[in-house]
């Protein structure tokens, strides 16, 4: 069963904000100097749509990006966001079932592929790299686990939250890093967050 985002679209970037401030953003937009001119790209889970802007302030033309959210609200919220002159095609499914071509430049998953448990997340995974061109990125942001007490808690307790409300199905978080390494996928450019606790990493297939 697919997580359901719709009940947290109003109040989803607040209440991260409260947490997090502004450093979950920040995370996933220190990446974006990798995207080049003209490239094709597939951002998956974005929610609101935030990162669309952020993607159009350094690049107003000229992207074609393919944008998959499993929540019709967070789609629909992604859809008024200013996206310039960029060609922007929206898709309400999971991107796990999603037909798409298997030709992007670049793949963004912010926060998306800790919604899994183990199992489904190696079956999303090899989805997504299907999709990925040889030497495309991959742009990942998510949480880990670095040893401290603090993070466990911390994740333990989000996840119960959204399980609660957007009926995720991961009780703990997914060791995400290991899916690219055993991918043979090359770290391009990694940059850690709130003690370690958010890791943003630009990956090369
Ligand atoms: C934790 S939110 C992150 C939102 C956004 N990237 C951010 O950082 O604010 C996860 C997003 O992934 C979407 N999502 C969850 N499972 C999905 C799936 N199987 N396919 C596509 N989107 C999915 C949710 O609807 C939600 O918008």
């Amino acid at each position: 069963m697919s997580a359901n985002y719709n009940n947290s679209v109003w109040f989803y970037d607040f209440l991260t904000g409260l947490v997090f401030g502004k450093t979950l953003f920040r995370a996933q937009v220190y990446l974006l100097n990798n995207i080049k001119p003209g490239n094709k790209i597939l951002i998956a889970g974005g929610g609101t749509g935030k990162i669309l802007e952020a993607i159009t302030s350094i690049h107003h033309a000229g992207l074609k990006i393919t944008y998959v959210d499993v929540s019709e609200k967070m789609i629909a919220a992604s859809n008024k966001r200013d996206t310039g002159k960029n060609k922007v095609t929206f898709i309400n499914a999971a991107i796990e079932s999603s037909k798409l071509p298997d030709n992007f430049d670049v793949v963004i998953t912010p926060f998306l592929l800790d919604n899994f448990t183990e199992e489904n997340l190696q079956k999303i995974f090899s989805r997504i790299d299907q999709l990925l061109l040889p030497g495309g990125l991959w742009l990942n942001t998510d949480f880990q686990l670095t040893g401290k007490r603090w993070q466990k808690i911390m994740a333990g307790s989000m996840l119960i939250f959204f399980r609660i409300i957007c009926a995720i199905e991961a009780k703990k978080l997914p060791d995400i890093q290991n899916c690219f390494n055993n991918n043979g996928y090359r770290i391009v450019e990694q940059k850690t967050y709130w003690g370690d606790f958010i890791i943003t990493t630009a990956y090369q297939k």
